[in-house]
């Protein structure tokens, strides 16, 4: 029955880590996959998350399901996180919210719903397949999640690669002309793949386009904390919009900033115009996710309560956290300052002007076949270099690899 499927692609970005495993090369590098390594290479469990799982473990809690809609909790620790300590629309209860699978599933239950009930404008006709723009470029998951939610995908303009910054204008324009009433995605900081985040001006000037143009704004926040070390300062943008009066749709990771990766934990929030459309959205929340996966799973949020519900756990997890972002930034200075030791003649200035976990290196699809089959160091084919795989080991044999591939 199944002899005529075709065998599909592997995973644009899971996929350099099953091709990474399979290399016998002792000094291979993945700067694949967006996971955070030690200084070692190793993958980093924070302190107060290990002192969490040793807690929940002592107190030998009951594995019922969780509600459908997840942890309340965990999502109002969440919702706090993103919004701030004292938002009155989280106050008031306009905020429907539920505990996610990740940012993945955050993003694909907010495109479903948008699907099934993004209003049109001014009484027209709904649109079957709503328009959801996303920069370009953006997460390689992205459009295939938006499109198997049954939504329509197109692009704004977003990078400039011959600056390797944003192009702004460009962005303004293509947001300016696209139809009124867009489903517009924002990453809310350290942009994935290209580490380019507009500044404070720059997202005053797309919360007024977006106003003008009546464009509903989604921020996915995966990253929150790898900007700027702290997780208030990562969350600008999305406060911005809150207090220009958008009524935004929310997806939060805790995969990065938390070390929860396997986890699966997220949230998605919809901020409504009353607690009355609230509660109306998380009813048709709860519809989708029932049939998709039931109710999520309860390991990963316990975790993330137990560290947000201790003062001092909390703050050894904001100064991990922030410990984890300036690595980063070390390994940043360091890779750029090996590159010009050596001699090269491009210019790598967009190594440390470029932020959060990675570096859109603009070292082309066949340089990164090279690298990949001459050094044994896995990129993904965008040029997209995870920081956050590079160590004060590793980083002289990757300079000297991205070296002799681009000289
Ligand atoms: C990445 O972009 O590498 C991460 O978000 C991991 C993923 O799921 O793709």
């Amino acid at each position: 029955r199944f002899a005529g499927v075709p065998q599909g692609p592997e995973d644009a970005i899971l996929g350099v880590t099953v091709a990474f495993n399979a290399d016998p090369n002792p000094n291979k590098i993945n700067l694949g996959v967006g996971a955070y390594r030690d200084d070692v290479g190793l993958p980093f469990v924070l302190s107060p998350v290990r002192e969490a799982e040793r807690r929940i473990v002592h107190a030998q809690h009951h594995m019922e399901y969780l509600p459908v809609a997840g942890s309340r909790t965990f999502v109002d620790k969440a919702i706090r996180l993103a919004y701030g300590e004292h938002n009155h629309h989280v106050k008031t209860g306009q905020v429907a919210s539920m505990q996610t699978l990740s940012g993945t599933g955050a993003c694909r239950m907010a495109g479903v719903l948008i699907q099934r009930f993004l209003p049109a404008l001014d009484d027209g006709p709904r649109d079957e397949s709503p328009l959801v723009l996303l920069p370009n470029p953006s997460w390689a998951n992205h459009a295939a999640i938006f499109r198997d939610s049954g939504c329509t995908v197109g692009q704004y303009k977003y990078y400039d690669p011959a600056t390797k910054s944003l192009d702004f204008e460009g962005c303004v324009s293509s947001l300016e002309d696209a139809p009124d009433g867009s489903v517009v995605l924002l990453h809310a900081c350290a942009h994935n793949p290209t580490g380019v985040d507009p500044t404070p001006e720059q997202w005053a000037k797309l919360s007024a386009v977006l106003k003008e143009k009546r464009h509903q704004p989604f921020f996915d926040m995966a990253y929150q904390g790898f900007t700027s070390g702290d997780m208030e300062v990562d969350a600008a943008s999305v406060r911005r919009f809150v207090d220009d009066g958008h009524r935004i749709v929310l997806a939060q990771s805790f995969s990065k900033n938390f070390g929860l990766y396997g986890q699966r934990v997220g949230c998605l929030s919809v901020l409504t115009d009353s607690q009355e459309e609230a509660l109306a959205v998380d009813s048709q929340l709860k519809i989708i996710a029932r049939p998709m996966y039931s109710n999520p799973p309860i390991a990963g949020v316990r975790i993330v309560e137990e560290v947000l519900s201790d003062p001092e756990l909390e703050r050894q997890w904001r100064m991990e956290m922030k410990g984890m972002a300036e690595r980063i930034i070390s390994m940043r200075t360091m890779l750029k300052g090996y590159l010009e030791e050596l001699g090269s003649v491009q210019n790598w200035d967009h190594i440390t002007n470029q932020n959060g976990m990675f570096c859109f290196s603009g070292i082309s699809k066949e340089q990164v076949a090279k690298l990949r089959d001459e050094h044994s160091v896995y990129l993904t084919e965008n040029g997209r270099i995870s920081m956050a795989g590079v160590t004060s080991q590793n980083v002289g044999y990757l300079a000297n690899a991205v070296h002799k591939v681009t000289m």
